[in-house]
């Protein structure tokens, strides 16, 4: 079996944080203007410009054209309500109720971050807030394990232990994934799994944690643009990312600023 993991060296390691806290900044500058009647297009103009104008930085989905996909045609994702991933900014409006995963990944100096949030649009339902605040809080059950000598498994089975308590499924078919000079390296992070399983992290690894967590029934389509996932069942699909670092006794979240949402109680 190969695996092509990158292990950071300390140079690497602080410009993958610049990456990092730039494009959780394009988060933080794109919330004000998540309102009822913006289209999804304006979303991705606004924050394009903002990448390339105002940080330098290169928007990694912009034409990417992974094996067996035909080039993304824009610089951000933008998943509605039952979209759960890779949603195609166009003319969508935003309507109130509506609740829309922003997905940001920049390219600074050669190496990538990548983070995403989920953002309700006016007045949106207590099951709808709920998802996002559930999904949230299941990210950081992930992230709360990294650390040396644990296993990627354990990561997937805390997020959907955790998940599935809440009565909600977790996403299968996408998983979080190693990240640096690519936007897609080795490690896969899979959102769900058994303790102990997979690869065991090790200090100077990055990569990403980024569940998907839906409603209704795990089962997802993907829309006949090549790349929107949606749910089979038209459940409402939640997502949040962070890109993480592990530490010699931990780990070290790569992607907050200083519009970062409060960090989700433990427990
Ligand atoms: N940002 C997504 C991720 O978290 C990948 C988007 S690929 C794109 O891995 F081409 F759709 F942008
Ligand atoms: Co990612
Ligand atoms: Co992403």
């Amino acid at each position: 079996m190969s695996s092509n993991v990158t292990f950071k060296t300390s140079d690497e390691i602080e410009k993958m944080r610049v990456a990092g806290r730039l494009a959780s900044e394009v988060l933080d500058f794109i919330t004000p203007h998540v309102q009822p009647g913006i289209t999804t297009d304006q979303l991705d103009r606004l924050c394009h410009d903002y990448m390339v104008e105002v940080q330098h930085t290169i928007p990694a989905p912009l034409n990417y054209a992974p094996k067996g996909h035909r080039p993304y045609p824009r610089s951000i994702c933008t998943s509605v309500n039952h979209q759960v991933c890779h949603g195609i900014p166009g003319e969508r409006i935003l309507k109130n109720g509506d609740i829309v995963n922003l997905d940001i990944t920049v390219i600074k100096d050669g190496f990538h971050g990548d983070t995403s949030r989920m953002f309700c649009v006016g007045e949106t339902s207590r099951q709808a807030n709920r998802l996002c605040e559930l999904t949230h809080e299941a990210l950081w059950h992930g992230i709360r394990i990294v650390a040396p000598g644990r296993h990627l498994g354990d990561i997937g089975h805390a997020i959907q232990r955790f998940a599935e308590n809440a009565g909600y499924s977790v996403v299968r078919e996408f998983c979080g994934h190693g990240i640096g000079r690519a936007f897609h390296e080795d490690p896969q992070v899979l959102h769900y799994g058994r303790r102990g399983s997979g690869m065991e992290l090790k200090p100077g690894m990055t990569f990403t944690i980024e569940p998907m967590i839906n409603a209704g029934k795990k089962d997802i389509r993907q829309l006949g643009d090549g790349w929107t996932i949606v749910t089979a069942d038209h459940s409402l699909s939640a997502q949040w990312e962070h890109t993480v670092l592990v530490t010699e006794n931990g780990y070290e979240v790569l992607t907050l600023s200083a519009g970062s949402p409060p960090i989700p109680n433990a427990g």
